[in-house]
């Protein structure tokens, strides 16, 4: 393990919430809700896709392509639900390199629940839906039930190709899966986060993998990629090596659980293909979401490193580095100061401190900076 010096806070801020600028947002329609990925997939950086929700009455969503770096938008396509009027609530969804895929999950937004102060509901009797829209056309190219789920976090999707004419013929989504139950919405409450009596009270989720047949069939599976006993339950929050979004990959980095616990507190590295995984844990502490960092030049899927800020036990923070093959600990920098939990926050405010981090531990070159600042921004 590399020694790290402890990292200086920066003097330049931001040190208060006063408002910096004003963000021109254009939205085409109005909007009651959005989700937007990061990029169009691997390597291609041009684009960004939203989904919109505009009117909770009228079930269905916006597909929207956003020009990265601009305000310009434009709507590609518009995807009905299948599953009764509500809308189906979507917190994240993945692009291939053809593909935008629109999730359809039996948790809906609920007017007359929002009127009581909640905005989502559980549909027991709903059906669940991916809808496959093409990038360049923007039509609805399947729509295919599925299982019932309940996930907030997609981890990536790919296609399958005909190996004759390289057309898709399939849609592999993997996404982190509570089990088709929403018990979880419950547990992330902040009076059940504050108190943890020592048993195991948080619910158990899974890799799940959705295979979309794009040949018309109406229906599909929803497979366990790896046993969830492997993660010890537990798993949420997964990155993946940028430069395989929207690709088959291999690996996928996340956090996990070691029992008991009532939240996720430990990290691990999951092999999709050899269904395996490697794990890091530290009594006491919760890690918050990893990042995959590759080395300059690498080969390897893996060749890289993963980080993550770490809150301890004793309420202090610091920064952690694992090898991105090994899973074994290369680096830690103390932070001086606490850290909420969200790792993307965390890495605006202290993005120079990261940096430092990074330029410290042996291997990794300004590449791996580039990849940071790209987390940063999305
Ligand atoms: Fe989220």
């Amino acid at each position: 393990m590399n020694t790290v010096p402890a990292v200086n806070k920066s003097q330049d801020g931001p040190f208060t919430l006063a408002t910096l600028m004003a963000v021109l947002f254009d939205p085409i329609e109005e909007i009651l809700f959005l989700v937007l990925t990061p990029f169009n997939g691997a390597g291609d950086e041009r684009f960004k896709f939203e989904i919109q929700t505009n009117d909770l009455t009228n079930s269905g969503y916006n597909v929207i392509q956003m020009c990265s770096g601009t305000n310009e938008r434009n709507l590609i396509g518009k995807v009905k639900c299948k599953s009764g009027p509500c809308v189906g609530w979507v917190h994240s969804f993945t692009v291939t390199d053809n593909f935008v895929i629109v999730p359809e999950m039996p948790m809906k937004y609920h007017l007359e629940s929002m009127l009581s102060g909640d905005l989502l509901q559980w549909h027991q009797d709903a059906k669940a839906f991916m809808h496959i829209v093409c990038k360049e056309t923007g039509e609805t190219v399947a729509s295919v039930e599925v299982p019932q789920f309940m996930t907030f976090h997609f981890i990536n999707a790919y296609e399958e190709k005909d190996e004759a004419t390289s057309k898709p013929i399939s849609v592999i989504v993997d996404c982190c899966e509570y089990n088709s139950s929403v018990a979880i919405m419950e547990r992330i409450l902040l009076q059940e986060l504050r108190s943890f009596f020592g048993e195991d009270s948080l619910p158990d989720s899974r890799v799940g993998r959705f295979t979309v047949p794009l040949n018309g069939s109406p229906r599909e599976t929803l497979d366990i990629v790896v046993p969830s006993k492997e993660h010890g339950r537990g798993i949420d929050m997964c990155n993946i090596n940028p430069k395989y979004k929207g690709k088959e990959y291999r690996y996928a980095y996340g956090c996990a659980v070691e029992c008991p616990c009532h939240f996720l507190n430990s990290l691990t590295k999951i092999d999709l293909k050899e269904k395996s995984v490697k794990k890091w844990y530290s009594e006491g502490s919760i890690p918050s979401e990893p990042f995959f960092i590759g080395h300059s030049g690498a080969k390897a899927e893996d060749d890289g490193v993963v980080i993550s800020i770490v809150s301890d036990k004793d309420g202090h923070g610091f920064a952690i580095v694992l090898d991105g093959s090994t899973f074994t600990e290369v680096a830690r920098a103390k932070l001086p100061y606490a850290l909420p939990y969200d790792l993307k926050r965390r890495l605006k405010v202290f993005k120079e401190d990261v940096e430092v981090i990074v330029q410290n531990v042996k291997g990794i070159k300004d590449e791996c900076i580039e990849h940071l600042e790209r987390a940063v921004e999305s």
